[in-house]
């Protein structure tokens, strides 16, 4: 435990941390896309699977909880390290100041952090807990989550916050997946650069899939 604790107040341990929260939460957003993705199979399907789920209490619980562990360690090993990298370039003000993170998706991981986590907040309230979302104005019908994603993204300004809110998850696992790699050394040449190969890619692909549905339904492809 001790050693845990020592390697964890080391900036090698934190950067662990983020990459394995991170892995976590990564596995999280895909699953729940495949999920979410049979909303073009129809009602029956969607609401087929989210029964399934339900059903599955407490596998359904072990889920939520180590996803808000993942959440909490990947905020605090995020903001230990800011604060750490702030301290250090405090003592070293007068030189030219230089961004590590060469692209667009890498220097803004500040910001996508932060407005990914106002997203699920306001997610959580439209879609799980039902009293909230009736009280800022959705119809909510308990047990038809089809109808609940149909009715919420076919008022424009929920459909446009959703897919802003992907854009910034697309650009936060473009660059978080590649680091992630990185950190864990599965990025060695020894695995042929195939990780790499898919961990951009893949942000892509969530990035779409994700987009996909608010745009369908306000192109009345699902409704
Ligand atoms: C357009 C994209 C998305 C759609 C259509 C969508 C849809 C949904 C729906 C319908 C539920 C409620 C499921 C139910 O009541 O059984 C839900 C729950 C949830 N979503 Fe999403 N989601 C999207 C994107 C995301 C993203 C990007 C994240 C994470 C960053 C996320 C995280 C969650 C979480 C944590 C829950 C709660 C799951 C639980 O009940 O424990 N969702 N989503």
């Amino acid at each position: 435990m001790q050693r845990a604790i020592a390697l964890y107040d080391t900036s090698v341990g934190k950067k662990a941390v983020m990459a394995v929260s991170g892995a976590v939460m990564f596995g999280f957003v895909v699953g729940h896309l495949l999920g979410n993705l049979q909303v073009y199979l129809g009602p029956a399907a969607l609401n087929g699977y989210a029964e399934h789920l339900q059903a599955l209490k407490p596998l359904l619980w072990l889920v939520r909880f180590t996803l808000l562990a993942a959440i909490v360690l990947h905020l605090l090993s995020a903001h230990q390290l800011w604060v750490r990298g702030w301290f250090a370039r405090g003592r070293r003000r007068y030189r030219v100041e230089r961004s590590a993170a060469t692209t667009y998706a890498g220097r803004t991981m500040w910001m996508s952090g932060p407005l990914i986590l106002l997203f699920l907040l306001y997610h959580l309230a439209h879609f799980t807990f039902p009293g909230l979302a009736m009280s800022v104005g959705y119809a909510h019908s308990i047990g038809d989550v089809y109808a609940n994603v149909v009715n919420g993204f076919s008022v424009w300004w929920v459909a446009v916050l959703y897919l802003a809110a992907q854009a910034c998850l697309g650009l936060h696992l473009y660059h978080g997946g590649a680091s992630m790699l990185q950190t864990l050394g599965l990025d060695h040449p020894r695995f042929g650069g195939v990780a790499q190969g898919i961990a951009k890619p893949l942000a892509i692909m969530i990035w779409l899939g994700n987009s996909s549905i608010p745009v369908a339904v306000l192109a009345g492809l699902a409704r």
